[in-house]
Order: structure tokens, then C-alpha cells, then sequence
């Protein structure tokens, strides 16, 4: 991955239709999102796949009235994901995760397994009741798992750019999604940008003095 090169672009807003991203990339850029870490390992997503032309069709049609900008963004993307985020933790999904972990061998042994258990419940509970923001945390998890999959798709040549230009209510809506009890939180759409249409002008960005401060 060229360091210097992706903090010196523009992410592209065009993308160039004629292009898909090879199924082998694709296999292996989900592979790394499924890899990524989440608080407590709650893993509270799950990920819409759009890539057939009935699928974008659906998905840029229901952006919402005002966002109709990002349809195109949509319709000559590779692939767009639907990154949804659980409305709320359950005890179903909570066990869910500690089977899985079980069957993974994650903990050397059964000792360490209860006390990860007892301790992430704790820290659920901490959220939902004392923070009261188990949303707004899970979405979180989300947007890092976002970021990990752009840079992923940096390292494996491909253009990641996320959306949030899109009414959720509509998108969810079209999706089935909120049946299943997960919302959507952001877009992420994939390809090969039409260097035509590649903004060439320096990025915009706050300088040192601002943003960091060594203690
Ligand atoms: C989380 C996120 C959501 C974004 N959503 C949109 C979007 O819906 N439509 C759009 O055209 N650009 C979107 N952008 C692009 C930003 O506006 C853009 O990255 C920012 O203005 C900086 O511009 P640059 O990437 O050209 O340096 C989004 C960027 C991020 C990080």
C-alpha cells in the first residue's frame, strides 16, 4: 500500500462502470471485513452485498428525494455494501457470540471462557442501563469496521467510498433490513474510479498544530 499516495487523493466520487472487481478480490476483501475486531467481539453487524444491476437499481432508487446525487455513485460501483448495525443486543445474540467463541477455541480454557462471558455482559449492561447508549456504541463498531475494509480495499488496489448521503428509513425499507433487526448505518461503495472525473486538486485537510497535541 502506498502510504503517501492515498493520503495526497481525493476519494473518487466517479466510478468507471465498465469495471468490476474480480471475484478472488472481492473473497478476500471480505474475509478481512469478517476479521475485524469489534468492542467485546459483539460483532454486531451484518452486510449487504450489492452487486447485480437488479440490486444497485433498488438501492439507488430508495437513497431518499435529496440524496439523489449518490445514485450514480451507485449504479457504476462494483459493489456497494450495506453496512447494518443490530437495533439492540440480545440475550439470543449474546449467546450467539459466546457459542461461536466456544466452538472456536478462543480461550485455552472453560475458566477463562466464563469470566470473558461474565465480564462482556457487564459491560453490555453498563451500556444499555448506566451509558444508555447501546446503539450509538455498536454503530461505532460499525464505522471502525468500515475504515479497516477501506484501507483493506487500498492495499488490494480497489476504491472505497463511503456514503452517508441516504435516507436510512428508505433504504432499510427496500432491504427488508429492520425484519431482521438490524438498521442500516452507512454505504460503502467499491470499484474502479473513472480517472476522467478524478478530482486532481490538493486535498483539504487541518494542519498539524491542530489536530495533535504530545503530552
Ligand atoms: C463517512 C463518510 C461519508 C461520506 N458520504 C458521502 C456521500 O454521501 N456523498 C459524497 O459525495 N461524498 C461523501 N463523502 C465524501 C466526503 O465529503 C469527502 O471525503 C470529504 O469532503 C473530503 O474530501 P476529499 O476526500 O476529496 O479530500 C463521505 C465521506 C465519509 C468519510
Amino acid at each position: 500500500m502506498d502510504l503517501d499516495k492515498l493520503m495526497s487523493k481525493h476519494l473518487s466520487r466517479y466510478f468507471d462502470g465498465s469495471k468490476t472487481i474480480p471475484d478472488e478480490t472481492l473473497q478476500q476483501l471480505l474475509k478481512f471485513l469478517r476479521s475485524a475486531p469489534t468492542s467485546t467481539n459483539i460483532q454486531p453487524n451484518h452486510f449487504y452485498v450489492v452487486s447485480t444491476q437488479k440490486g444497485k437499481e433498488r438501492l439507488a432508487a430508495n437513497l431518499g428525494e435529496r440524496f439523489q446525487d449518490n445514485a450514480e455513485k451507485i449504479l457504476n460501483a462494483s459493489h456497494t455494501i450495506i453496512l447494518t448495525t443490530r437495533a439492540d443486543v440480545t440475550e439470543h445474540h449474546l449467546e450467539a457470540v459466546f457459542a461461536k467463541e466456544r466452538a472456536d477455541g478462543r480461550f485455552a480454557d472453560e475458566a477463562k471462557q466464563e469470566r470473558w462471558e461474565s465480564m462482556t455482559r457487564d459491560f453490555v449492561s453498563l451500556r444499555k442501563y448506566s451509558y444508555k447508549d447501546t446503539y450509538h456504541w455498536m454503530e461505532k463498531q460499525t464505522y471502525m469496521v468500515m475504515g479497516l475494509t477501506m484501507m483493506a480495499a487500498a492495499e488490494l488496489g480497489v476504491e472505497a467510498m463511503p456514503l452517508e448521503g441516504f435516507d436510512p428509513i428508505s433504504v432499510d425499507k427496500a432491504f427488508n433490513i429492520r425484519a431482521t433487526g438490524y438498521t442500516t448505518t452507512v454505504l460503502l461503495a467499491l470499484g474502479y474510479p473513472d480517472e476522467g472525473k478524478q478530482y486532481k486538486t490538493p486535498v483539504s485537510r487541518f494542519e498539524p498544530e491542530r489536530l495533535f497535541t504530545f503530552a
